[in-house]
């Protein structure tokens, strides 16, 4: 039988998400044009009327030299840059133009193992060897944080040869390490430091917020604008500055990486929401700022909840955080982060932004109001009371994935010829593909890392308990591509 082509689904699952008006905790900042007011109507005419192209006077993405160069002018005055990028396929386009531009194949860059699945892309195009630093673990609250100093000092005397060195800032939980340190030791090896600020587009707009990556020293900086800055999802901004990357090669990665037809509607979002930022950002942040920690207080009295705050930050790999960044645990309510949310949504009309086994994520932003922090205090209130204060803490899982052997850079092991086997017929062989843990979308397998027999036992076991693993196949999801010897 054909399709029934009156269906438009994903148009129809959307407007009707949108007509539940559910507390709003989560990305992207504007909260549905709340705080990207000026977009909704521009000119008293509907949004669509700017959905235009290079046409004359609207000037050329991949050669700006009229209004977008002014528009990215003023976001590289704004974020106090040398240079400022534009783009229109998120922070995972300007990473992977970044490392595109700066490895060639076999080159080592130095990043944390919890990085982001963005920089997978990079390193396959770019041929570049990964080395992977271990990120300091929170064990209280069963998450990675930042790079320890001395575990990159000595992965620096290690691998003198490498080409730079790529962090994330701060990571998706909101927490962040000793950013200026570890670009310091970098620069005294003369290596260049990118960082992948996805989540700080905000940081310098507000004093109680951690300090932005290129205060703190960095080379490069990609922000997802669109998640914390206001402005339309896809679109971010990359920033240089200083002279150890070229300027000239990075401009041609982004022309071979990003699309020929950049939505002006992104772009124009970018403008709008940098000027946004420049003349109230400081303004919306404390309002935002005041919901958070007016929020944290009264979740921090509910019974058995745990709200990480300046109290743990008592270790390396955590020096910062962002208050705006709820994250709360539940382990001691016997109840997965996964099924507080499930119920949080079905019966108190609340979403957040994320969760893992132990914790809820909730964004407090731009556009977020009272009432909807005030929602999910109440939500979890009763939750409390109805579903957890009968269940046991919840057992310990292994959470983070052992360390495996790197057996071929991610480029050779996309193209080396392969072949699909079990997860149980995998122990001793090489991936040839990533397994992702999402969210927060961190691989816990690259291609080419070897797949242990400790690797085999712990996937199995995430599985087991319903985390949400990607990347397998099959009909019982289970199936994954390995090298062919
Ligand atoms: C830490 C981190 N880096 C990079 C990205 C990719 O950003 P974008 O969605 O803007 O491509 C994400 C997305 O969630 C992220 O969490």
């Amino acid at each position: 039988m054909n399709p029934d082509q009156n269906k438009a689904p994903l148009f129809a699952a959307l407007t009707q998400y949108s007509a539940k008006n559910y507390a709003y905790l989560h990305l992207p900042a504007h909260r549905q044009g709340k705080a990207l007011a000026e977009l909704l109507s521009p000119g008293g005419k509907n949004l669509l009327h700017l959905d235009l192209t290079e046409l004359p006077g609207l000037d050329d993405l991949y050669y700006p030299q009229g209004a977008i160069a002014e528009a990215q002018d003023l976001a590289a005055a704004l974020y106090k840059a040398d240079q400022s990028f534009f783009l229109v396929n998120g922070t995972s386009g300007g990473i992977q133009a970044l490392i595109l531009s700066l490895c060639r194949p076999g080159d080592k860059l130095l990043l944390p193992r919890n990085c982001h699945r963005a920089v997978l892309g990079g390193l396959i195009l770019s041929g570049a060897e990964p080395v992977y630093l271990p990120p300091v673990i929170s064990w209280e609250f069963g998450f990675a944080t930042g790079v320890a100093p001395e575990d990159l000092a000595r992965t620096l005397n290690e691998h003198q040869d490498c080409y730079g060195l790529l962090l994330v800032h701060p990571t998706y939980y909101g927490v962040g390490g000793d950013l200026a340190r570890l670009t310091t030791l970098t620069h005294q090896e003369n290596k260049p430091v990118l960082v992948d600020e996805a989540h700080g587009a905000h940081f310098p707009f507000h004093p109680a917020l951690p300090p932005d990556a290129l205060s703190a020293g960095a080379d490069a900086v990609v922000q997802s604008m669109h998640k914390l800055g206001g402005s339309l999802t896809q679109s971010s901004l990359l920033h240089l500055k200083g002279r150890r990357l070229t300027s000239s090669r990075l401009s041609d990665s982004l022309r071979l990486l990003q699309t020929s037809s950049p939505s002006y509607l992104l772009l124009a979002s970018l403008d709008v929401a940098r000027r946004q930022m420049a003349l109230h950002g400081r303004e919306l942040l404390s309002q935002a700022l005041e919901i958070a920690f007016q929020a944290r207080d009264e979740l921090s009295k509910i019974p058995g909840l745990k709200i990480f705050g300046a109290e743990n930050l008592d270790y390396q790999g955590a020096c910062f955080f962002d208050p705006t960044r709820i994250v709360i645990s539940v382990k001691q309510w016997g109840l997965t982060g996964y099924q507080t949310a499930k119920i949080l949504t079905s019966a108190y009309r609340v979403q957040v932004e994320m969760t893992d086994y132990y914790n809820l994520v909730a964004v407090v932003s731009l556009g977020s109001t009272r009432e909807d922090a005030q929602a999910l205090v109440k939500g979890l209130s009763e939750i409390w009371q109805k579903w957890a204060n009968i269940n046991p803490p919840l057992p310990d899982v292994p959470l983070f994935p052992p360390p495996v052997p790197v057996r071929l850079t991610p480029r050779k092991a996309w193209f080396a010829p392969n072949r699909l086997v079990s997860l149980k017929e995998s122990a001793g062989l090489v991936s040839a593909q990533e397994i992702t843990l999402s969210p927060p979308g961190v691989p816990l397998l690259f291609p080419g890392e070897e797949i242990t027999i400790e690797m085999r036992d712990y996937l199995d076991q995430l599985k087991k308990i319903d985390i949400p693993v990607k990347g397998f196949t099959g009909s019982h999801k289970d199936r994954l591509r390995v090298i062919k010897n």
